[in-house]
């Protein structure tokens, strides 16, 4: 259980650029990663997932299938699906 808020999808849509931050989704949690963007060691590469799903491009980018990376990831959790 969590006490994080529920966002819809059309929500995190909206959350597409730096400019309105850079929201993204991972099994059912949902993580504001505006500020992670400038730090990520793949570059600006992060920004095609931005307002969408990590999945698709973590399952391309095989690097990401580390604890540390999750990690990193659930620092920036802001709520759930
Ligand atoms: C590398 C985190 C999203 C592409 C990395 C690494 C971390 C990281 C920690 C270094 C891993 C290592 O070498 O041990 C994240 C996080 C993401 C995210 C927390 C989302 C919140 C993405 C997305 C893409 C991507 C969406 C592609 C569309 C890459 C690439 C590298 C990389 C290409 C390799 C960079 C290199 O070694 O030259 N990412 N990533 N990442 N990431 Fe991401």
């Amino acid at each position: 259980t969590s006490n994080l808020p529920v966002y819809t999808l059309e929500e995190v849509t909206k959350h597409c650029s730096l400019e309105s931050g850079v929201w993204v989704t991972y099994k059912g949690g949902v993580y504001d990663i505006t500020e992670f963007v400038a730090m990520h060691p793949g570059g600006d590469k992060i920004l095609l997932a931005a307002g969408g799903a990590l999945e698709p491009y973590w399952a391309l980018y095989a690097v990401h299938q580390q604890d540390h990376v999750l990690e990193i990831l659930s620092e920036y959790k802001i709520g759930v699906l």
